[in-house]
């Protein structure tokens, strides 16, 4: 249904439009009662083979929705019960930001595939409250964070801190956004010193609270394997929680579309399938590294149950997608689940009795359901 009739409909919109008109929806659904509810039932796969147990917090299911789709957690509750075991709202800056100039985010349907140079818009610290503050019960809701483009590198760690002690009480984890879409230089954001002045004082603020909040970090997938050892030791040697791995590429190799195409498109982060490969390495390098005891997010380019497989297998815990959900729709999530239920349960054959699918709690695809995909 949505690759046949929604995602036209949608495609046919310029993309920040389309992404408008799905917030709108669901929050619309959100406010019917019992909206939320026929939306759980017509998308989510609720199983107990799909729940997990990460940094101390109990995920539904270990599917998630990337940063960026709903950068202020406006209808992150809707996101649950479109079948998301998780969501990470932001990037939030201390304050709002308009972004880049629009356009800023483009399709690349014959990849796949999308470039961002959103520069990281949203509505800042106080409405990302607002919108929090709200019960998200049986939804974990992380909180990626940022500096504001106008905030010099030097005074970063204030920005972050910010966000973190302002938003400690909504949010179940946090990942510390370390990537920017404009001019910045990486590979210092990405620097053991520039990292541990960003995250000290936010293991200094978390020591005096009585509750533990995990904190993560968000690493570009344009570091090269030794930076990516770097950070990893980061993680070994303080009290770091884990790793999400990775934001949107500067590369443009492998892409179908024309050169000529993404020369007029410009800047920005690619993201889709041809992240997927170094996706599963950057995880596979980190879980080596680590002794495979940290918790990591897979993110970047995973676009169907063979991607996700191979991210799991790689050694993360949990996965998250932002392009393969534009693409493909909420069917993704469900199908993961589904594959998911049924590698945990290899079939046992029984003599003269067929196998039995596993219980789903719920409908099928010719289901009646609301259309609120992307
Ligand atoms: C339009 C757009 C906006 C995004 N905004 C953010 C953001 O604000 N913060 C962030 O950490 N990642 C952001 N991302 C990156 C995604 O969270 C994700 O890391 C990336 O898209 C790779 O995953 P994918 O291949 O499944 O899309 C954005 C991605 C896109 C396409």
């Amino acid at each position: 249904m949505y690759r046949r009739f929604i995602r036209p409909l949608l495609f046919a919109l310029p993309i920040e439009r389309a992404h408008r008109l799905v917030a709108l929806v669901l929050r619309g659904i959100g406010m019917i009662p019992g909206g939320r509810w026929c939306l759980d039932k017509c998308f989510a796969v609720r199983h107990p083979a799909l729940e997990r147990e990460v940094f101390g917090r109990r995920f539904a299911n270990p599917i998630g929705l990337a940063a960026g789709f709903d950068p202020n957690g406006e209808v992150c509750r809707e996101w649950g019960a479109a079948g998301f075991g998780f969501i990470e709202v932001g990037t939030v800056t201390p304050r709002p930001q308009p972004g880049n100039p629009r356009p800023r985010i483009f399709r690349l349907p014959k990849d796949r595939a999308i470039i961002s140079r959103i520069g990281m818009a949203n509505r800042g610290l106080e409405k990302t409250i607002q919108y929090l503050r709200r019960p998200h019960e049986g939804l974990i809701v992380g909180c990626n964070i940022g500096r504001n483009a106008a905030t010099p590198a030097e005074e970063a760690p204030a920005d972050y801190l910010k966000l973190f002690r302002n938003l400690y009480q909504y949010a179940d984890y946090f990942s510390v956004n370390l990537c920017c879409d404009n001019a910045c230089d990486e590979n210092f954001t990405h620097s053991r010193e520039y990292v541990l002045r960003i995250l000290e004082p936010l293991f200094d603020f978390r020591r005096g609270q009585n509750q533990y909040r995990p904190v993560m970090l968000k690493i570009s997938p344009d570091l090269t394997d030794e930076e990516v050892d770097t950070i990893t030791d980061i993680l070994i040697d303080t009290p770091l929680d884990g790793i999400v791995a990775t934001n949107g590429t500067h590369r443009r190799e492998g892409l179908h579309t024309s050169r000529t195409s993404i020369e007029k498109i410009g800047s920005g982060r690619l993201t889709g399938p041809t992240l997927t490969a170094r996706t599963i390495e950057i995880v596979r390098r980190i879980h080596a590294r680590s002794g495979g005891t940290y918790p990591i997010i897979a993110v970047g380019g995973l676009m169907s149950v063979d991607d996700a497989r191979a991210l799991f297998a790689a050694g993360a815990d949990l996965v998250q997608l932002y392009t393969g959900f534009v693409y493909e729709g909420p069917r993704l999530v469900r199908d993961i689940c589904r594959a998911l239920i049924a590698d945990a349960q290899p079939p046992q054959p029984v003599e003269g009795k067929e196998q039995e699918e596993p219980a789903l709690q719920e409908t099928d695809d010719s289901a009646e359901c609301p259309k609120v995909d992307e």
